[in-house]
């Protein structure tokens, strides 16, 4: 399923307008620090990719109110880096690094299994590593990676820390999606691109909207926690500079800094109980505020049945069943 003519002129249109940074700017004269808890201290906050771009700013911004910060990383030299840059920037000692490939399972549930083992509980779990890529990359278990990386965080480790998450007073899963999600109708029998011809950006819009229907679908399947998936904006890091260098110099405007495109992330992740809408569980949210996940007439919704697909598809993924 190829992206919605529709839809992509609606992004065009308020990707222009609100997601750079003259859109940050004009809505950041509405965000109020009150909502924020002030000390986070005592709270263990999960960031996977959390040794660059949107992941290391979030990092930070939590390591300076007094979070207990985990970093999961692919590399080991690259998160240990992070930690010292973090534990410097944010006058913090509370930073840890564990390891794990975001693109396979496997690795994954070997840090869950960690994670279960130290009984610690999870209050914050921000599934951040993401990447665009050229070609068509498959995993060992024969799997497309940008695909596999969104699901493994969103579905895999959410499912595994489930126990860790209900021992936390207030707990959340934040899933960072994009605004590319909203270009596509997700083709939940095509997870893989195995079937469409390979087209990188595309893959990873289908990638990002799998990330917005998994939070929906986890908020009605347990709402004791409070599952969001949100769009950064469009924010100068070192994956966009990679993936699209001409967008990254500014062809379509000046973009957010990683800390800006960070916000809502450290928002979700920090707000106060009382200050965010509890009918918001599951939505997609964008500056600070929830917003559709699908523009006017474009046919990007989801039928029941395929949500039921679309689950038993991730699961088969994942190599992991659960619900
Ligand atoms: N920047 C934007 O404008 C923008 C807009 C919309 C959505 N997003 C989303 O925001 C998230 C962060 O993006 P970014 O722009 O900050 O990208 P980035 O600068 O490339 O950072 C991505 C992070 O994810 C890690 N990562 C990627 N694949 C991984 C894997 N398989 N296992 C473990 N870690 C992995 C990277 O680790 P390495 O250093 O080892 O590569 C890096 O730490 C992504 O999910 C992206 O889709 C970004």
């Amino acid at each position: 399923m190829p992206y919605s003519a529709l839809a992509v002129t609606q992004w065009f249109l308020s990707g222009r307008n609100s997601f750079g940074l003259a859109g940050f700017e004009r809505a950041s004269k509405t965000f109020s620090p009150s909502t924020l808890q002030s000390d986070l201290r005592g709270q263990n906050h999960i960031i996977t990719g959390g040794n660059a771009g949107l992941g290391l700013a979030t990092a930070t911004a939590l390591a300076r109110m007094n979070a207990t910060v985990h970093l999961v990383c692919r590399d080991k030299a690259r998160g240990e880096e992070a930690v010292k840059k973090i534990t410097k920037d944010a006058a913090s000692d509370s930073i840890h690094l564990h390891i794990a490939d975001l693109s396979s399972p496997d690795s994954v549930k070997k840090f869950a299994a960690s994670w279960l083992d130290s009984k610690r509980p999870v209050d914050v779990l921000i599934n951040n590593a993401g990447a665009m890529l050229k070609s068509r990359e498959v995993n060992s278990d024969g799997n497309e990676i940008s695909m596999t990386s969104a699901l493994t965080g969103t579905y895999l480790l959410t499912t595994l820390l489930l126990p860790a998450l209900t021992l936390a007073k207030n707990p959340r899963v934040i899933n960072v999606s994009s605004g590319g999600g909203l270009t596509v109708k997700l083709d939940v029998d095509d997870l893989n691109c195995s079937k469409r011809s390979y087209d990188g950006t595309e893959q990873y819009a289908h990638a990002k909207r799998a990330q917005m229907h998994l939070s929906e679908l986890f908020a009605r399947k347990n709402p004791s926690i409070s599952f969001y998936s949100m769009h950064p904006g469009w924010a100068a890091t070192p994956g966009v500079q990679k993936a699209l260098p001409d967008f990254f110099e500014g062809k379509w405007g000046a973009l957010r800094t990683s800390e800006q495109g960070s916000d809502t992330i450290v928002w979700l992740a920090a707000v106060k109980p009382d200050c965010i809408d509890k009918t918001s569980n599951g939505k997609f949210f964008f500056d600070r505020a929830p917003v559709s996940q699908h523009y006017f007439l474009a046919g990007t919704s989801l039928t029941k049945e395929e949500e039921e697909r679309l689950w038993a598809n991730v699961q088969d993924i994942c190599k992991h069943r659960w619900a």
